[in-house]
C-alpha cells in the first residue's frame, strides 16, 4: 500500500510517500518521498511558536512539499487536467481561508496526473488547532480530487509508533512484532504522558503530567538561561558539556513527586526551582560554567523523575516493551541514562528508542501510524474529518 502522509500539527511542515507492506506482527516501509521544512529559524524571534506564523507558513509551503515528495517518489507525471466545475468549488470552499494555497493547489492539480497512491494519512491532532486545519484541508482536498481515502492520524500515536522503527537502511524502516503490553513516555513540547497498550492499537493513560510538560519545561528553562529555542537541545548542549568537565555541582534541585506513588509527573516546581537559581545570581547574572551546572542539574531532575516512573510503570503493567517517543526523546542524557539503568533494572524489557531522524516532527511517523488504520479500513469521512487541537490517544 503506498500512503500519502501530511504533518502540519506545529512548526514542521512535512509529507511524505510510503510504500507499506505487513501488519502489527511485523511491517515493513519504504521511504519512496520525504520532504520537510521546518519554520524553527521563523518563530525563534518569537520565542516559541508563534500560531499565525505556523498557520501561514504550512499554507505556503505544503504544495511544494507535495510536489517535492512525489517527484522523489517518481510519482509525480505531467498531464493537462480538467478539474470539473463541482470539485473547484468545494475546494475554494474548504481552502477560503488559505486563498494562496488553492491558488498553488489548483495549479498543480491541473498539470499533473493523480499519483498512483492509495490512502492520505493525515495529522489530526493534537498540535495547533490552526495549523492542524491547513493539512486536514489540504488532505480532504486531495482526497475529492484523487478519490483517496483518509486516515485521521494522532500525532502521538505517530511519535509512539515511529519509535518501535528499526532502520535496515536509510529508506527502509520495520516495525518488528512487537512484545506486548507495550509502554510508551511520550515526551514532547505539548506532552509527557505514559500510556499502555495492551492489544495493539489500545491505548490507556496511565500517567501524564498535572502541568507543564518537560519539553516545555526544557524551552522555559533554556529562556532562563538566555539560550533560543527550540530550549531542549540547547540545554542540553551545556548540561553535556558539564558533564564532560566533571565538576562538582553546587546546584541540588527538586525531582517532583518522584516518590508520589502514582504514575503522574509535575516540572512546574523544577522549573520554578532553576528560576530562583538564577535570581539568587543577582545582576550580574549566571557566569558560562554556572549556567551549564544548572542546565545539567535540571537535566538531571527532569531524567530521574521520567525514568524513576516509567520503571514504576514497567513494574505495574509488566509491559515487555517500552518505547520513548516525541521530541524530547532526543535528548542525549535521556537516551543514555534509559538504556543503562533499563539493561541493568529491567533487563526483560526492551527498548525503543526512535532514530534522531524521527524523534522531531515529521510526516514518516504519520504515514506508519496511518497504515496500521488504513490496514483495517479505519477510514474518517472527509466531510466530519475535524482537526482537533486536543485530540487524546486514550
Ligand atoms: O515532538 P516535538 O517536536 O513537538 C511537539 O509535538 O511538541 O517536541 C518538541 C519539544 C520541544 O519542547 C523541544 O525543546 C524538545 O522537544 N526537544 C528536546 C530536545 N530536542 C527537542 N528536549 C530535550 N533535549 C533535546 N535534545
Ligand atoms: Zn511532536
Amino acid at each position: 500500500m503506498k500512503l500519502l502522509a501530511i504533518e502540519t500539527s506545529c512548526d514542521e511542515t512535512a509529507v511524505a510517500i510510503l510504500e507499506a507492506t505487513g501488519s502489527e506482527h511485523g511491517a515493513s516501509f519504504t521511504i519512496l518521498g520525504n520532504a520537510l521544512l521546518s519554520q524553527i529559524e521563523l518563530h525563534r524571534q518569537y520565542g516559541g511558536v508563534f500560531p499565525a506564523l505556523a498557520k501561514r507558513e504550512h499554507a505556503k509551503n505544503l504544495v511544494p512539499l507535495l510536489q517535492a515528495a512525489l517527484e522523489e517518489a517518481e510519482l509525480l507525471r505531467e498531464d493537462e487536467q480538467t478539474l470539473p466545475d463541482e470539485q473547484r468549488a468545494t475546494l475554494a470552499e474548504l481552502l477560503a481561508r488559505e486563498p494562496e494555497l488553492l491558488e498553488q493547489l489548483i495549479d498543480a492539480l491541473t498539470h499533473m496526473e493523480r499519483p498512483a497512491v492509495d490512502a492520505i494519512a493525515v495529522t489530526a491532532g493534537p498540535g495547533l488547532e490552526p495549523a492542524l486545519w491547513v493539512g486536514v484541508n489540504l488532505a480532504r482536498a486531495l482526497a475529492l480530487v484523487w478519490n483517496l481515502p483518509i486516515v485521521a492520524v494522532n500525532h502521538m500515536e505517530g511519535h509512539l509508533l515511529s519509535a518501535l522503527a528499526e532502520s535496515t537502511d536509510e529508506k527502509t524502516l520495520t516495525i518488528p512484532a512487537i512484545a506486548l503490553p507495550l509502554l510508551g513516555l511520550l515526551i514532547s513540547g505539548g506532552h509527557t504522558e505514559l500510556v499502555v497498550m495492551k492489544e495493539w492499537g489500545t491505548y490507556e493513560k496511565i500517567g501524564q503530567t498535572k502541568d507543564d510538560a518537560v519539553g516545555e519545561a526544557f524551552d522555559k528553562v533554556a529562556r532562563m538561561l538566555g539560550l533560543p529555542y527550540p530550549g531542549g537541545p540547547e540545554v542540553s548542549r551545556l548540561a553535556e558539556k558539564d558533564r564532560e568537565d566533571a565538576r562538582t555541582n553546587p546546584y541540588q534541585l527538586p525531582r517532583p513527586m518522584i516518590a508520589s506513588g502514582d504514575l503522574d509527573f509535575s516540572f512546574s516546581g523544577l522549573k520554578t526551582a532553576v528560576l530562583y537559581k538564577t535570581k539568587e545570581a543577582g545582576e550580574d547574572g549566571l557566569s558560562e560554567e554556572r549556567k551549564e551546572q544548572l542546565a545539567r542539574a535540571f537535566e538531571d531532575a527532569a531524567t530521574d523523575v521520567l525514568y524513576k516512573k516509567s520503571s514504576d510503570a514497567l513494574a505495574a503493567t509488566a509491559a515487555r516493551t517500552l518505547a520513548l517517543g516525541g521530541g524530547v526523546s532526543a535528548n542525549t542524557h535521556i537516551r543514555r541514562m534509559f538504556r543503562a539503568k533499563l539493561a541493568s533494572e529491567h533487563p526483560q524489557v526492551k527498548l525503543s528508542i526512535p532514530s534522531a531522524a524521527l524523534t522531531s516532527d515529521n510526516a514518516i511517523m504519520i504515514g506508519i501510524a496511518g497504515y496500521f488504520h488504513a490496514l483495517t479500513s479505519d477510514f474518517t469521512d472527509s466531510a466530519t474529518l475535524r482537526a482537533d487541537g486536543n485530540l487524546s490517544l486514550a
